[in-house]
């Protein structure tokens, strides 16, 4: 028999998945202490993960019988890919799940800054009518700069020529006949930085991407730029940005992922007119669900016959 964690309390749908295989035990926890996860993870040959487990090279080099790490959401930055890779597992993400939530998420955020929304709503329930200090801006007629035009930063471009913004983007992997074909206009990323009057950021952390905006990306930024960031922390500076809404260069952030998650007190904070949510992206009922079943149809898929479906590191097999 095959046994296979998941863990982070993923739900019974994904657990029924695994009905439909007689050699695969599905075995559900809650997201477990360090400890536990080592001393636990010996006896499995798969494990699914949300974002609060992390896969360390300590778990991955107690994980003896592990092939497969399962990952129900998008970024793999909780797992230590290049361990796996040596050890020859494969993980295997869910890269379509939670797309059309996170950018929803992307435009309730951008349209929350633009109106003053969450501020506009703590003055009324605290008993206020004041109807001149949340005096908002317009979406319509803005440049939006997206960096990253992959899954989320393309529906948030679509939805947003809607509202009758230009979009400009930058993204290495995708051709400007492609962004031409969506209606957006493929740019350098300096060109980007210098002609946006609201950015969005939308591509995953990695050594490439860590503080790609920072205090001299930021500086050839339009003055009262808006930037908005629902993709991972560390790609803009903290610093820098909380910098730029004090000098008043930056107009307002709004943000939904940080450096350090939970990012506790930080001035950014401050920030009378910036908005902040706590990594509520792909936070809905229809994502979780969905990431949660494809990946464990994924890792039951591999287990079962050796078929991959989204390997973030096909080589681990060679
Ligand atoms: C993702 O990477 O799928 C989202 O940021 C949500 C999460 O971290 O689980």
């Amino acid at each position: 028999m095959k046994r296979v964690m998941l863990t982070d309390g993923i739900g019974p749908e994904a657990v029924a998945v695994f009905e439909d295989f007689d050699d695969i035990e599905a075995v559900s926890t809650d997201t477990l202490p360090t400890g536990e996860l080592l001393e636990r993870i010996g006896d499995f040959e798969a494990i699914i993960v949300r974002s609060p487990t992390t896969i360390t090279a300590e778990v991955i080099s107690r994980a003896k019988k592990l092939r497969y790490i399962g990952r129900a959401g998008v970024g793999v930055d909780n797992i230590d890919i290049a361990a796996a890779t040596e050890s020859g597992i494969v993980v295997m993400n869910s890269p379509g799940g939670n797309t059309v939530s996170t950018a929803e998420h992307t435009i309730a955020v951008m349209l929350a800054v633009a109106r003053r929304v969450p501020h506009a709503h703590a003055s009324v329930v605290s008993g206020q009518w004041d109807r001149k200090t949340y005096r908002g801006v317009e979406l319509f007629g803005k440049t939006l700069g997206v960096l990253g035009l992959g899954r989320v930063g393309r529906e948030v471009a679509r939805r947003m020529l809607a509202f009758g913004m230009r979009v400009i983007a930058t993204d290495p992997y995708v051709s400007a006949t492609d962004a031409d074909a969506m209606g957006v206009k493929l740019v350098s990323f300096d060109l980007l930085l210098r002609e946006s009057d609201w950015v969005t950021v939308h591509v995953p952390l990695g050594s490439d991407t860590r503080g790609m905006i920072g205090a001299a990306e930021i500086a050839v930024m339009r003055d009262k730029v808006v930037l908005i960031n629902c993709a991972r922390g560390g790609v803009i500076d903290e610093e820098a940005l909380a910098d730029a809404l004090e000098s008043g260069k930056v107009a307002a952030v709004g943000l939904d992922v940080y450096a350090s998650e939970p990012p506790g007190s930080h001035r950014l904070f401050r920030h009378p007119r910036s908005v902040f949510t706590p990594h509520l992206g792909a936070a809905t009922g229809e994502a979780q669900l969905r990431v949660a079943t494809d990946v464990a149809a994924a890792v039951a898929r591999a287990l079962s016959t050796g078929e991959l479906t989204d390997p973030v590191n096909p080589e681990a097999m060679r």
